[in-house]
């Protein structure tokens, strides 16, 4: 018996051209500055991935895990794609199923924003819906079962699918993008994890370069990765969704992975939105909600920069813009009707920005070294263990 079908290496062979040819068509996305009164002598720094042809930093996920798949000999020229997404991996999915002619089955929890929808049926996929985010797995391993087709598991793949020592990743387009700025290696660079591949691409980046850089992973409330960062028990679960589309995981992923981020902070749900809305005023540009969660995360580590008179960067990514958003987070009666008051963490977070100082009451971060000492200890419950600001308290409110 062999494995050499006539014509389907043709095909595959084909089919790895066209993504490379997409690819070269391709633009890279723009770094843009950012100054904060607050902060003098600390440069921040969006890495807009939302400028990639799907809207989102899942543009180069995707191209990965197809490149990966079709080099593994797992898609066939009319091969079945499903894939298990809470959204914007399955509107990049999809993109690249329909330039290979491969039909496509996105597994989305139903809570998935309509304008996502809309993009995966835009190019031409199907969605199939659960109800809600720990669902996705089986019913996507089950749905490609039946189909005989190829279940994605972007979950699992996504931190081995991507070249981490270069070959044009986000971490490598940082540095040399950053190249000419004052402070070119960053003090910081910032970001969720959903599959935690993007984390692992830059944390492995950083080492392998031997960059001082640190990377800081946000984690919103219910979500595992912060427990699963302090504790290390891998059966750590949380019920439902994060708050946060794209980032927060309600078990831990395969492709996080731990050893490589230098701190883990929660960022509560409010204050993602909250960030997320005020990054909109400051830059004139709307993007997605983990996107708040990030310059949360960054306005904190930069607070503790300034405490310690220290000058620097802090690069933080962007993943998709807010336009997927308009009718839920950048909608104030959604927001009312999902009970989320934003006030507060609004006027916390601009007095942030106008004196670059922060008080925070309980540590919800978590460092390497914390998280060593935390070993051993009782798993912490994934459940959010504060709600809103209670146990954070900001300077100049
Ligand atoms: C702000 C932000 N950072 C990072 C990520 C990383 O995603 P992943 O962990 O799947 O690479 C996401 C995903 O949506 C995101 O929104």
């Amino acid at each position: 018996m062999d494995n050499t079908e006539r014509g389907t290496r043709g095909w595959v062979s084909q089919a790895v051209r066209r993504i490379e040819r997409d690819f070269q068509r391709s633009a890279d996305t723009h770094l843009m500055p950012l100054e904060l009164p607050g902060f003098p002598g600390i440069a921040f720094y969006i890495k807009d991935e939302s400028t990639h042809p799907t809207g989102s930093l899942k543009h180069r996920l995707a191209r990965s895990l197809f490149l990966y798949a079709l080099c593994n000999g797992w898609i066939r020229q009319g091969t079945t794609i499903v894939e298990a997404s809470s959204g914007s991996t399955a509107v990049s999915e999809a993109y690249f199923a329909r330039m290979l002619g491969l039909p496509f089955v996105a597994v989305v929890p139903r809570s998935t924003s309509s304008a996502k929808v809309a993009l995966i049926e835009f190019y031409g996929g199907r969605c199939h819906y659960v109800e809600s985010a720990d669902q996705v797995y089986e019913e996507a391993q089950r749905l490609a079962r039946e189909c005989k087709g190829h279940y994605m598991d972007q979950f699992t793949y996504a931190e081995r699918a991507t070249d981490w020592r270069g070959n044009n990743n986000i971490a490598q387009s940082i540095f040399e993008q950053m190249g000419s700025e004052p402070h070119p290696v960053p003090a910081w660079i910032v970001l969720g994890a959903g599959t935690g591949g993007t984390s692992a691409t830059i944390g492995r980046y950083i080492r392998y370069n031997g960059h001082a850089t640190q990377l800081c992973v946000v984690d919103p409330e219910n979500s595992v990765f912060v427990d699963y960062y302090a504790g290390r028990d891998p059966g750590v679960t949380a019920a439902g969704s994060s708050g946060v589309e794209g980032i927060g995981r309600p078990r831990v992923e395969p492709s996080f992975i731990p050893d490589v981020i230098d701190r883990m902070l929660r960022v509560p749900t409010a204050y993602s939105y909250a960030a997320m809305r005020l990054l909109a005023t400051l830059t004139g540009r709307r993007f997605g909600g983990s996107t708040g969660t990030d310059f949360h995360g960054a306005l904190q580590l930069a607070c503790e920069m300034k405490a310690k008179a220290q000058t620097g960067s802090i690069v933080m990514l962007a993943c998709d813009s807010g336009e997927r958003y308009l009718d839920t987070y950048y909608d104030d009666e959604w927001m009312k009707a999902n009970g989320h008051d934003l006030r507060a963490a609004m006027a916390a977070l601009q007095a942030v920005c106008r004196t670059g100082v922060w008080v925070h009451g309980s540590a919800e971060g978590a460092s390497r070294d914390e998280a060593g000492a935390a070993k051993g200890k009782e798993p912490r419950s994934a459940a959010p263990a504060m709600n809103g600001a209670s146990s954070w308290s900001y300077a100049g409110t």
